[in-house]
């Protein structure tokens, strides 16, 4: 759409998010509002994109410091949104076309929906047009007031009188505008209202009272200009983003037995027939594979599981490669640089850092493996641990292909145990153990016979 321009509000204070990160950087299912905001701008294609910022305005900066396609206008101090939306003024001097106006803090807004507005903008050739919803309870926004069917004012909660409150058409706080009259129109907007504030909506009145066209565009679902101004409402907008990306992810072959309680990022991917039990957190740049199944209580952070992997119940993976076929868990914790190999097993509080755990190979219980490599077919015994930190710096440790490693065992690294050896139960490797040999490193056994016998005599 080459006539058409956005421009975003995102300079408010954010007063009832009793915070000190701007509102628009608040997070909404993992990505912070504004993001979702500028996901939609650009579906429509439009000419340029404006972000006009002002509370907390270096951090909004730096966000968004990386998308040279963006320009941004600062507002200071924060007087209302229609002195917000005037401080644009001298990047629309001689453009004409249609404004979009969107607000920073209204997240769920689709892009079909924007296309609609600027098309009934354009059709009934209007000096603006106003995206409205029905709310059961429309506190908080700013009712739409009309006049025989026509919209003749948008007034404030604050400012409402009592049958004002009663009415349920909400404004969206989106508009799209005539470029031509808009800004002369701006200046006529006076702080005459509750909050001393240059309310934009106030235009509706202006234009209307100028004998101007004015039309409404009503969005059908109005979760859609859900705004967020609380933590509360915060909440509820995730719970509709998650809601989504459930619905997307079911439709597309995924079970999420529960879906209330699984929270799956924006960049997750997910192959079909995988099994999501309740309470999942999958997150950051994760690719799960099919035929897939995560038990209860698992997160899920910036990890690539192939077909077929398990994931018992309560595991933190993150930063982790499992190939098919592997089983984790339960109470397993795989960090960054674990890369668990075709069905090798990692079982009950095993820890894994940087490790390769061969094909088929198995760590069932109670293990540390930090900087190993281990190869295929290998039995780490329970509570076997490589001591890979010396206080200043990290060593490796290998146990190549088919080796057995006793339970109780510590790997002091740098330590390599070779192909087919045995390592003895309860023993300390400080050197290499060859292939095919059996390291053995603990105290020897004695037993002294008739010695409790004795003992008792003395006493
Ligand atoms: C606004 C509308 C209200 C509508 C609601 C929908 C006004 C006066 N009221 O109310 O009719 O129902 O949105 O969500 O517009 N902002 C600035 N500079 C400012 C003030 C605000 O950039 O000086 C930005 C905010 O960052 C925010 C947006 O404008 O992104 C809306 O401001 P907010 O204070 O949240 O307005 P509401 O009270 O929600
Ligand atoms: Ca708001």
């Amino acid at each position: 759409m080459p006539d058409t321009h956005v421009v975003i509000l995102a300079a408010g204070k954010g007063t009832r998010m009793k915070s000190t990160l701007p509102k628009v950087l608040h997070q909404v299912a993992g990505a912070p509002i504004i993001d979702y905001v500028l996901a939609t701008a650009r579906r429509l294609g439009p000419a340029s994109v404006t972000v006009v910022v002002g509370h907390g305005a270096a951090l909004v900066r730096e966000h968004l410091a990386h998308r040279c396609d963006l320009r941004l206008v600062t507002q200071e101090p924060q007087l209302g949104t229609g002195d917000a939306l005037r401080q644009t003024a001298p990047l629309f001097a001689g453009v004409t076309g249609t404004l979009v106006m969107l607000s920073g803090d209204v997240p769920l807004l689709t892009a079909s929906t924007l296309e609609h507005l600027v098309a009934t903008h354009r059709s009934i050739d209007a000096a603006a047009t106003v995206v409205t919803a029905l709310f059961d309870n429309p506190s908080g926004y700013g009712r739409v007031v009309r006049d025989a069917g026509d919209i003749v004012r948008i007034v404030e909660e604050r400012d409402a009188n009592d049958a004002e409150r009663r009415l349920h058409e909400v404004n969206a706080g989106i508009y799209a505008f005539d470029i031509a009259p808009l800004f002369a129109a701006l200046a006529g907007i006076a702080p005459a209202n509750a909050q001393g504030e240059y309310y934009l909506p106030d235009l509706v009145g202006i234009y209307r009272q100028a004998g101007r066209a004015v039309g409404t565009v009503r969005v059908g679902n109005p979760d859609e200009i859900r705004g967020v101004n609380s933590r509360k409402e915060l909440a509820q907008v995730s719970r509709i983003v998650r809601q989504r990306r459930n619905d997307e992810l079911m439709a597309a072959g995924v079970t999420i037995e529960d879906p209330d309680t699984t929270y799956v990022g924006p960049d997750v991917e997910i192959g079909s027939d995988t099994i999501l039990h309740p309470c999942v957190f999958l997150d950051g740049r994760t690719r799960i594979g099919s035929k897939c199944e995560i038990h209860a209580n698992v997160r899920v952070v910036d990890s690539t599981l192939a077909d077929g992997v398990t994931i018992f119940n309560f595991c933190v993976v993150n930063g982790a490669t499992i190939a098919s076929l592997a089983r984790i868990g339960p109470f397993a914790h795989l960090r960054p640089g674990a890369d668990v190999r075709e069905e090798a097993h990692v079982g009950n509080f095993v820890e894994l850092k940087k490790t390769v755990l061969g094909a088929g190979s198995k760590a069932n219980h109670l293990a540390y493996l930090g900087d190993a490599s281990i190869g295929e077919g290998v039995n780490i015994g329970a509570g076997t641990i490589t001591c890979n930190y010396d206080g200043e710096r990290k060593h490796r440790t290998v146990v190549e292909d088919g080796a057995f490693v006793g339970s109780d065992t510590t790997l002091v690294a740098p330590v390599r145990v070779g192909k087919g050896a045995y390592v003895a139960a309860g023993s300390s490797i400080v050197k290499d153990v060859p292939p095919g040999a059996l390291g053995i490193a603990r105290g020897q056994q004695v037993n002294k016979e008739g010695w409790v016998a004795r003992k008792k005599r003395k006493a």
